[in-house]
């Protein structure tokens, strides 16, 4: 008799082929990113990322009120600085009573369960759009890491459960832990963004923040003596080890879909939670082939969070959180 097994029949109908599911997406895999502007009322759509906004303190309260109501129970911060107040130190980052300082009370004291998490780099604050201290030409490692290891103190202070670190500077998450501990801020966590990738993906999100590099003289013009190339894999494996080592408490890996290799071979490596952020430009994708008609926005949406998490991820920081879940119903 032919053929003995049959896979389709574990494909037949909807009942069968969610009692074999092997990945399953909810709520509690997600990680929000919100972006915060100085303000009242404001609300405003970020023209390359359909549908997604900066929000002022008192709508940030309001959305954290809704994303707790439907079951995401985990945010990340990341603030739009005035050019003003732009510094190639970031001097502002350290300002108790800064933006970011003041979105983590508010969103603590709209929603004291939601966790919440903060990034950790100079751009938004720095007056050449990078992510650390620029000197004739170069970007400043250690400098860098002692002002992180500050501002991370202060976010921890502010009500930060977790800090998360994306400016790939070397040593940075031992320096920052090390800090932290001498406050005694020692429940404060570590999300390390570990494998963050010189990518084109990040457009976007640096619309988001008017924080692109800028065109100067002796500025570099781009991340790459920084972020990660995109050609390299054993060096994610060597670079999630590390920040395991120094202390991550989940390591990270950007962006998504491109990297999804990556993201196996790190969750087998390690024994932390990975986190991937599917990131700005992915988002700005999907909606543009979607408007186009091109797309069916819903089922690509799905198809690839779903393979994020088939990939390995724990975490899943996504601008189609609220979307999603949505579709879960
Ligand atoms: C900056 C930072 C970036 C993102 C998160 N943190 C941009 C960059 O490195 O230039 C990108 C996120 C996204 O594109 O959604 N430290």
């Amino acid at each position: 008799m032919y053929p003995l097994r049959r896979n389709r029949r574990l494909r037949a109908n909807s009942a069968i082929r969610h009692l074999v599911r092997e990945t399953i997406l909810t709520p509690s895999d997600f990680l929000v990113p919100l972006f915060v502007v100085e303000g009242h009322g404001v609300k405003e759509e970020i023209p390359s990322m359909p549908n997604y906004y900066r929000l002022s303190l008192d709508n940030l309260g309001k959305e954290v009120k809704e994303l707790w109501s439907m079951g995401l129970c985990a945010v990340l911060l990341f603030v739009k600085v005035p050019e003003s107040l732009k510094d190639n130190k970031g001097t502002e980052a350290l300002n108790e009573h800064g933006l970011m300082q003041r979105a983590i009370n508010t969103v603590k004291s709209a929603c004291p369960d939601m966790l919440v998490m903060t990034d950790v780099a100079l751009d938004p604050y720095s007056s050449y759009g990078h992510d650390g201290i620029v000197a004739n030409g170069q970007i400043l490692n250690d400098e860098t890491s002692e002002i992180l290891a500050q501002m991370s103190i202060s976010h921890a202070e502010a009500g930060a459960d977790f800090v998360a670190p994306s400016d790939m500077m070397d040593g940075r998450i031992q320096i920052i832990r090390e800090a932290l501990e001498d406050e005694e801020l020692t429940n404060t966590g570590i999300m390390s963004y570990c494998a963050k990738y010189a990518s084109g993906f990040y457009g976007p999100f640096r619309d988001a923040l008017e924080s692109a590099p800028v065109n100067k003289a002796n500025v570099p013009k781009d991340k790459q003596t920084y972020q990660m190339d995109p050609a390299n894999r054993i060096e994610a494996i060597k670079e999630a080890h590390m920040d395991v080592d120094e202390g991550a408490d989940i390591i990270m890996v950007k962006p998504g879909i491109c990297y999804l290799d990556i993201v196996r071979e790190i969750k087998n490596e390690v024994e932390v939670p990975v986190a991937v952020y599917q990131v700005s430009g992915e988002y700005a994708m999907l909606k543009a082939a979607a408007e186009k008609g091109w797309l069916d926005h819903d089922s690509v949406m799905m198809e690839q969070l779903i393979s994020i998490k088939r990939a390995g991820a724990d975490i899943i920081a996504s601008y189609f959180a609220k979307d999603a879940v949505k579709l879960m119903g």
